[in-house]
C-alpha cells in the first residue's frame, strides 16, 4: 500500500472508532474504552486531518467543533408545520378524546404512551444519511437554523447507520439537559463566581440559543428523537412503534420508556407506571404523550391549525400545597449572592416536609408580591428546591421585601450586579462564603495548594482557625494535630504546600482571589496588562476598559472588588504573610510596554501587530496617553504623532519596530 492510503486508511479508521464510541457512550450510555483513550484517538485524527486536509471529509468526528460565534441565526422555513399538543391533566378527557377518535379511526394498532420530556424541540435533516440541517421550533411555521450548535452534540449522529437511507428526511425529537448535568454546570459556575442555572429546560433552551458553538460544545445536552417532518426517496414506517425501532436501528437516541397500549385502559395502566417512575429519571419529565400508533389513522384524523388530533399530552398533576409564610430571610449563597427565601409553615408535598421555599431574587419577590403571613401556593419540582408559584391570600399587612443593604453574614455592604437581578456581598472575608473561597483560592490553577480538600476547609472554618484566607498563613503543627484524621505526615505535607505556594505566578493569585466575572483566561489578561497586584489594584476604570477582551460588566466587578477596604486589607495581609505572585513568562521582552500605532504599516496589519506585542508582553492601544511608551508612526502619521511628541513620548519607524518585536 502507499503511504497516502496507508494514512487514509487509518483516517477512517480513526473515523469509523469514534463515531461508534460516541454511540457507544452518548446513545447507549455504554462506554467501552477510557476518556483518556478516546482523547488520543481524536487528537490522532485531528492532527492526520491537519497534515492532509484532502481527506476532510463532512462526517468525520473533527467537524463537531471548531464552528464560528455567529452574528444572528439563520431563519429557516419547516417543509411541514412544527405544531403543538393539546393538553389535559384528567382522565376523562383522555377517555373523551379517545371516544371521539374512535368514531373516525378503528385504531387497528391501538396506541403509544411516551414521555413527555421537558425540553426543547428540534429538527434535524439528513440527506442521504448525512446530517446537514438542525433547526429549532421557533413559531412551529419556521425556526432558527441551529445547525453549528447541534453539532457540537455527540448525542446527534452526523451519520445514520443504515445502508439504504431515505433522500431526505426530517427527524424530530426533544433536546433536554439532564438532571445531573446541569449540577456539573452549576458547581462550576459556583467556582467561577457566576449565577447558576434555575431548572434544566431553561438551561437548554438558552444553551441552544448560544450564538458561539465553542460554549454550545462546554455543555452535554441529551436528546431523544420520537417524529419526523418530511420523508422523501423511501417509504416512510406504517407505525409510531415501527418508527422508534427504525430510529434505534439507525443509532439515533430513542427514549427505551415507551410502550404499545392496545386499549385506552392500558394507556391509564402505562401513565401510572411512568408517574411512579418519574422521580428516578435523570431527566424532567412533565406528562405523557399519547399517540395513535398507526400512521394512516393519522392523516384520516388530520390536525387543527395548532394541533394534531391523533396525539393528547396526558401530563402529570404537578406537586403543589398551599401553606403560610412565616418569615422572609436573606440568605448568604457560596459565592456571595444574596437570595430571599420563604420560612414555611411546614407542608407535605408528595411524601416531603416542606418547610422553607427559595424566592430566587428580589424581582422574584415583588412580582410575586409576597409578604409573611401570606397564604402561598408552594410547588415541588423533580429535583429542584421548592418554590413558591404565586400568593392565593394576602394577609393584608404586606411589608414589602428591600433587599438588605448590609450582608446579614458579615455586613458588609451589598452591591445588586450590573448584569442581572442578584445582589451579592463581595467581601471577601464573609463568613457565610470562606469555605468555598478557601477551597477555590487552593485549587489547583489558583495557588495550588495540594491537600486542601473540602473535609479540611470545612474544619478549618468549624475550629474558628481560618476566618480569612490570610489565616492560611498561621496554622502550624498544633492545629493541624487537632483536626480529626491528621496524623504528623499528612499536616507537614500540607503545610509544605501552603508555604511552597506563595511564590506563584500573578495570573494565578488574580484568580485566586475569586473575584467576580474572572476566570483563569481574564486572569492572564490582567496579569500580562498590569504585570504586579499594586499595578491591578491600582488601575483605573479607563485602563481597564482598554483592553479589548475586557468589556464593562468584568471591569465593574473588578472596579467593585478593590473598592472595598477588607478586600485590600486582605490582599495585604496575603502579601504581608509572603505571597510573592510575580509576573513571568519566558521571552518576555516587552514586558509592560504599551504602543501606538499610527499611519499605515507596508508590512503588516495593526491587528497582526497588535497581537505579536501582546505575545511578547506588551499591549497595544488605540489613544496616545503619558504611560504609552512608544509610538510606532507609519506612513501618513495622524494627529497622533503630534501628540506624542508634546508628550516626549519614544517614536519609532516600521522596521525599529521589527527590529524590537521581531517578525
Ligand atoms: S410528539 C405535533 N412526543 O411537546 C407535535 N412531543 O406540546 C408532536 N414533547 O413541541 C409532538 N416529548 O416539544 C411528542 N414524546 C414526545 C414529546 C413531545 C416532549 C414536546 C414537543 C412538542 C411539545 C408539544
Amino acid at each position: 500500500m502507499k503511504i497516502d492510503e496507508k494514512i487514509r486508511a487509518r483516517i477512517e479508521n480513526l473515523r469509523e472508532k469514534i463515531t461508534r464510541y460516541d454511540f457507544l457512550y452518548y446513545v447507549k450510555g455504554e462506554p467501552e474504552i477510557s476518556d483518556r483513550e478516546y482523547d488520543r484517538m481524536y487528537a490522532e485524527l485531528k492532527t492526520l486531518e491537519e497534515e492532509h486536509p484532502e481527506y476532510i471529509t463532512a462526517d468525520s468526528p473533527t467537524r463537531r467543533v471548531g464552528g464560528e460565534p455567529l452574528k444572528e441565526f439563520k431563519t429557516v422555513k419547516h417543509a411541514v408545520p412544527m405544531l403543538s399538543l393539546e393538553n389535559t391533566y384528567s382522565r376523562e378527557e383522555v377517555a373523551e378524546w379517545e371516544k371521539r377518535i374512535r368514531k373516525k379511526v378503528p385504531l387497528k394498532e391501538g396506541f403509544v404512551i411516551e414521555e413527555k420530556l421537558d425540553g426543547v424541540s428540534i429538527s434535524v435533516t439528513y440527506e442521504k444519511g448525512k446530517l446537514i440541517l438542525a433547526a429549532s421550533r421557533g413559531n412551529g411555521i419556521s425556526g432558527d437554523d441551529i445547525t453549528g450548535n447541534i453539532l457540537t452534540q455527540r448525542v446527534i449522529p452526523l451519520v445514520l447507520r443504515t445502508d439504504n437511507p431515505p433522500d431526505s428526511v426530517e427527524i424530530r425529537g426533544e433536546m433536554f439537559l439532564k438532571i445531573s448535568e446541569l449540577r456539573r454546570i452549576n458547581e462550576v459556575r459556583e467556582k467561577n463566581g457566576e449565577p447558576v442555572f434555575a431548572n434544566p429546560r431553561n438551561t437548554c433552551a438558552g444553551t441552544l440559543k448560544l450564538l458561539d458553538p465553542a460554549e454550545v460544545s462546554e455543555r452535554r445536552l441529551s436528546a431523544y428523537f420520537y417524529g419526523f417532518g418530511r420523508w422523501d426517496g423511501t417509504s416512510p414506517p406504517l407505525t409510531q412503534m415501527k418508527l422508534l425501532e427504525i430510529y434505534e436501528e439507525w443509532g439515533l437516541p430513542v427514549n427505551s420508556t415507551y410502550s404499545q397500549c392496545a386499549s385506552i385502559e392500558e394507556v391509564f395502566e402505562s401513565y401510572e407506571r411512568l408517574a411512579d417512575e418519574r422521580a428516578d429519571r435523570d431527566y424532567d419529565i412533565d406528562g405523557t404523550v399519547v399517540k395513535v400508533n398507526l400512521f394512516r389513522e393519522h392523516d384520516v384524523l388530520g390536525a387543527t391549525s395548532r394541533n394534531p388530533r391523533w396525539a393528547i399530552a396526558y401530563k402529570f398533576e404537578s406537586k403543589k400545597a398551599t401553606t403560610t409564610v412565616r418569615e422572609i430571610i436573606f440568605s448568604v449563597g457560596r459565592t456571595g449572592i444574596i437570595t430571599p427565601v420563604a420560612k414555611l409553615e411546614p407542608v407535605g408535598i408528595g411524601g416531603v416536609t416542606v418547610s422553607s421555599a427559595t424566592l430566587h431574587n428580589f424581582d422574584q419577590v415583588r412580582k410575586l408580591g409576597v409578604s409573611a403571613g401570606d397564604r402561598v401556593e408552594v410547588e415541588r419540582g423533580g429535583d429542584v428546591i421548592p418554590k413558591i408559584v404565586s400568593v392565593i391570600k394576602a394577609s393584608g399587612s404586606h411589608r414589602p421585601v428591600v433587599p438588605p443593604g448590609k450582608c446579614p453574614a458579615c455586613g458588609h455592604t451589598v452591591k445588586k450586579d450590573i448584569n442581572g437581578v442578584f445582589y451579592r456581598c463581595s467581601n471577601i472575608r464573609c463568613p457565610a462564603q470562606l469555605k468555598q473561597k478557601i477551597l477555590h483560592y487552593a485549587s489547583i490553577d489558583a495557588m495550588n495548594i495540594e491537600g486542601l480538600g473540602e473535609n479540611i476547609a470545612q474544619q478549618l472554618v468549624e475550629r474558628g482557625f481560618v476566618r480569612n484566607i490570610s489565616d492560611l498563613y498561621s496554622l502550624d503543627m498544633e492545629k493541624l494535630l487537632s483536626l480529626d484524621l491528621f496524623a504528623e505526615k499528612k499536616a507537614r505535607k500540607l503545610l509544605d504546600a501552603v508555604r511552597n505556594g506563595r511564590n506563584c505566578a500573578l495570573s494565578n493569585f488574580i484568580y485566586a482571589l475569586g473575584i467576580q466575572n474572572v476566570g483563569k483566561h481574564t486572569a492572564k489578561i490582567l496579569a500580562r496588562r498590569f504585570g504586579s497586584v499594586n499595578g491591578l489594584m491600582n488601575a483605573g476604570r479607563a485602563a481597564l476598559m482598554d483592553i479589548d477582551e475586557i468589556g464593562p460588566i468584568v471591569s465593574e466587578s473588578i472596579m467593585d472588588f478593590f473598592e472595598s477596604d477588607t478586600n485590600q486589607d486582605e490582599i495585604k495581609e496575603l502579601l504581608k504573610n509572603g505571597v510573592r505572585p510575580v509576573h513571568q513568562e519566558g521571552g518576555r521582552k516587552l514586558s509592560g510596554l504599551k504602543f501606538v500605532f499610527t499611519g499605515t504599516m507596508k508590512n503588516f496589519t495593526r491587528k497582526a501587530a497588535a497581537a505579536r506585542i501582546e505575545a511578547l508582553g506588551g499591549a497595544e492601544s488605540s489613544s496616545v496617553t503619558a504611560d504609552t511608551d512608544y509610538l510606532v508612526a507609519g506612513e501618513n502619521p495622524g494627529s497622533k504623532l503630534d501628540k506624542a511628541k508634546e508628550k516626549g513620548i519614544k517614536i519609532i519607524n516600521e522596521e525599529e519596530f521589527t527590529e524590537l518585536a521581531g517578525k
